[in-house]
């Protein structure tokens, strides 16, 4: 049998490299599409590596319609995973037009792109950001989306609506959005991981990096929080049990197993941990001392948010798996790979 074919934008990212893993380990083709804006070939490569097989992959800008025709003419896809696009909050806010032409830009090129073609299932990367701060706690799938705080953020509630209303407009088209929660850590194999460019804005790559060396010194942003120890609490997903959850969801759209043709899960683990308690585990599994210090509040921060899981496991089947120390592992021997640490 011809095996199913799937693309995926914003292959060479952090999120999208170990999805392309996960979907070759279970029997997918897969072909990386990536403009290496924010990303490095060397992911591609460690895709390869961990896989041992020669994934195809197109530099190409997710907007440039003619380059993306010319892709979906060469192979012949079954579905889409779309990661491709911006992604840090701060910036967003700085250059709000980049991030606006850029993710919708790209989103509505690949849906018009597939529609040509005849390419009707896509998975979507959406955020936990779109639930803002809830009322309640854990969030659900039926929490209400509250307006963005950022330019980023609304780019992902309005990608979610543009992709609801093509949904509803072609019944043969399918489509889910996943929300993801915090993903950190990296593969098992430490040859794919977040490679940062710059000072990390997350709380994960900052960590590895100050046991590193790199940084002196992590700021927890706020203990003033109405939380047990007053720092900000989180769902922080592994980057691995989050690509495995792409891939249910690819599977759940060819084998038409879905209950409509739009749909959107919440993936995360389901439990929340404070940045103190995170920095504290860290320290622990690694055997290594973090340096930090305690930080005022950082604008735009939400105090805590995390995720009801129950429909994602109800619907997909789907549950995080890896443990928090073997996350936390991983995230560092990366940290270790990268900079030549043993
Ligand atoms: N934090 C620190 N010090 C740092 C970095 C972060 O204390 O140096 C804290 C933050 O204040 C927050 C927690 O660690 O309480 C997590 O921060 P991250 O920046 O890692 O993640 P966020 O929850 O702010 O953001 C994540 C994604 C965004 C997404 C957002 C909401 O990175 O893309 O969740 O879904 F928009």
């Amino acid at each position: 049998m011809k095996k199913e074919c799937v693309l995926v934008t914003g292959g060479a990212g952090y999120i999208g490299s170990h999805t392309a893993v996960e979907l070759v380990n279970a029997g997918f083709d897969v072909v990386i599409v990536d403009d290496l804006s924010n990303a490095e070939l060397s992911a591609v490569e460690g895709v390869r590596k961990i896989t041992g097989v020669d994934v195809p992959f197109e530099q190409v800008d997710c907007c440039d319609r003619a380059a993306l025709d010319r892709v979906f003419a060469r192979y012949k896809f079954n579905s889409i995973i779309h990661f491709a696009a911006f992604k840090a909050v701060g910036e967003s806010v700085v250059k709000p037009l980049a991030y606006y032409r850029n993710n919708l830009d790209s989103l509505m090129t690949v849906l018009e792109a597939m529609l040509a073609h005849g390419v009707s299932n896509i998975v979507f990367s959406s955020s936990a950001t779109v639930y803002g701060q809830p009322e309640a706690l854990p969030a659900t799938e039926s929490t209400p989306r509250q307006p963005a705080t950022s330019p980023y953020g609304n780019t992902k509630q309005i990608a979610e609506d543009i992709i609801r209303d093509t949904a509803h407009a072609h019944p043969g088209f399918n489509a889910i959005a996943l929300r993801y929660f915090n993903p950190i850590g990296a593969h098992p194999s430490a040859l794919i991981g977040e490679l940062p460019k710059g000072v990390p804005n997350n709380l994960v790559p900052f960590i590895t990096q100050t046991a590193a060396g790199v940084r002196e010194c992590l700021s927890v942003f706020g203990d003033d929080y109405n939380t047990p120890d007053g720092s900000a609490v989180r769902d922080y997903i592994d980057v691995v049990d989050l690509a495995k959850a792409h891939v249910v969801a690819v599977s759940r759209m060819v084998e038409r197993k879905g209950k409509a043709n739009y749909e959107f899960f919440n993936i995360g683990t389901g439990h929340g941990l404070s940045v103190l308690e995170l920095v504290r585990a860290f320290e622990k599994v690694n055997g290594v001392k973090v340096n930090h210090r305690i930080a005022p509040r950082r604008t735009g921060d939400i105090e805590a948010i995390w995720a009801d899981t129950s429909l994602a496991e109800r619907e997909l089947g789907w549950k995080a798996t890896r443990s928090l120390e073997e996350t936390l592992a991983s995230a560092w021997a990366w940290e270790k790979h990268l900079r030549g640490i043993r």
